[in-house]
């Protein structure tokens, strides 16, 4: 629509800059020293929110860090979106591996590096541009409600208990998220699904204090070395996962489905050349597509134990610590799967050790069919501004509020993410390319409009 165009035109410039101010808050949601900011961050987003014309914006304090609601309610006779995101960012440690400081956000190369840029605020804030165009130029026909949590990055402990007690607040007719990726802008993409999460913290203990490695060496199990070979022992020479179960859920693609998913385009050597690696490695029998989309895996977060401070120090420790996640595809369960992970732990444990295991936090993996009305109307959105219809994909990453969603509100969810897979997520040097972030608020008013339709 030019209306929407001229207007987002105009005031571009503002709109980085706005995005820029948010992302200077450190809003980390892993941190109890961050609290304050999170609380700044929710305010932030709320006035943001106001000021792009919401009837109403709120605060609502959870046990942890509090959810962000506004909605817009133009005629009740219409369709209702409702937009979720999450103003968290994850931890920017490691620090030197920044180039530029992760609060600091700094334009090179027409991309956005900080952290937050692309995961979650940068695509957060898209959808407030976009319902700011959409009431400047009077051209807003549905109703748009926002939920936006700083809680997503530790598991949203709090959000579900929120969707609960707040059924009637959120009721709507569809969910639209923009929190994951697309193939490129060339290539535009839809994710269909997304991986569900079981993960586990692990402690092994050997003898019951740090012992000198000299004196008692060769005589008593190192529990690193234990938790090593454990470790170890989960895959087996095909990468397959040996624990015993772990794929009994699996839903089996079927052989049309892969013959869909192999037709997105992929660049093998473009993707190696990326990561800097020489081979990729993963489950015997898969595409790389495929194991990160419809297979399960078994990640090892970290690991540590003994002395690991400078210099050397002749120790045999007590004790040794992983962190350990396996992503989820339909129809496996997170609480099974976390039973499962910890008992074969236990199972596998040698006498000279014990083993602890414990759930950090948990989701479920989702799915959504093609045909729902959500589905058609953010790939009519997507035509109206690539000129291409999305490919859809299956995404890795996990967003475990999906699954509730449907289930306690009744409604299908859309995974309209402007992400590129390479935007450094979770990582150092976290980017989002401004031509995306423009995109997407260019895209999204054409979502609301099919939508409500
Ligand atoms: N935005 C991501 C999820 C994502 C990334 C989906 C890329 C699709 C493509 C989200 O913020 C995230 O990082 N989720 C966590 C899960 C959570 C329980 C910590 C994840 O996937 O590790
Ligand atoms: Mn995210
Ligand atoms: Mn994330």
């Amino acid at each position: 629509m030019q209306v929407w165009k001229e207007y987002q035109e105009k005031n571009k410039e503002r709109f980085l800059n706005e995005l820029l101010e948010l992302l200077r808050i450190p809003s980390v949601s892993a941190k109890t020293e961050h609290k304050e900011d999170m609380i700044r961050c929710a305010e932030a987003v709320k006035q943001r929110l106001l000021e792009a014309g919401v009837d109403k914006a709120e605060i609502h304090a959870t046990a942890g860090h509090p959810i962000v609601y506004a909605e817009k309610i133009t005629d009740p006779s219409k369709p209702t979106v409702l937009v979720y995101g999450h103003y968290d960012v994850q931890p920017p440690e490691p620090l030197e591996l920044w180039k530029s400081g992760p609060f600091d956000p700094q334009i090179i190369d027409g991309k956005i590096f900080a952290r937050g840029s692309c995961d979650d605020k940068g695509q957060v804030y898209m959808h407030v541009k976009a319902l700011e165009t959409l009431i400047q130029t009077n051209t807003l026909t549905n109703n748009i409600k926002f939920c936006i949590e700083g809680e997503e990055e530790v598991g949203s402990p709090n959000l579900g208990k929120f969707v609960k007690e707040n059924k009637a607040l959120l009721k709507a007719d569809c969910v639209l998220i923009s929190d994951s990726a697309m193939i490129s802008l060339d290539t535009p993409s839809l994710d269909i699904g997304l991986r569900g999460l079981s993960y586990i913290e692990v402690e092994v203990t050997g003898p019951n204090r740090d012992l000198h490695s000299g004196v008692y060496g060769g005589a008593v199990a190192n529990p690193i070395t234990i938790l090593a070979k454990m470790i170890a022992s989960l895959h087996d020479e095909n990468n397959h996962i040996t624990i015993p179960g772990f794929y009994d859920d699996v839903l089996i693609s079927s052989e049309e489905e892969r013959a869909l998913m192999a037709k997105a385009p992929f660049d093998v050597e473009e993707y190696k050349k990326d990561l800097g690696v020489k081979e990729l490695w993963g489950e015997k029998g898969y595409s790389t597509n495929e194991r990160t989309g419809i297979r399960p895996t078994l990640e090892l977060n970290g690991i540590w134990g003994g002395y690991t401070g400078e210099g050397a120090k002749t120790v045999l420790p007590s004790k040794a610590f992983a962190k350990i996640s396996a992503r989820l595809v339909p129809n496996q369960e997170s609480d099974k799967m976390t039973d499962l992970l910890i008992n074969h732990l236990q199972k596998i444990a040698p006498p000279f050790v014990t083993v602890k295991a414990a759930l950090h936090h948990g989701g479920e993996p989702y799915v959504t069919p093609i045909d729902s009305k959500a589905y058609k109307a953010a790939a009519k959105a997507i035509e109206a501004t690539f000129g291409k219809s999305p490919i859809p994909v299956r995404g890795g990453g996990s967003i475990p509020i999906c699954a509730l969603f449907e289930k306690e509100l009744g409604i299908k969810i859309v995974l309209m993410g402007f992400g590129l897979d390479s935007d450094n997520l979770h990582s150092p040097n976290e980017k989002f390319d401004i031509a995306n972030f423009y995109k997407g608020i260019e895209t999204i008013p054409y979502f609301h409009q099919f939508f409500s339709e």
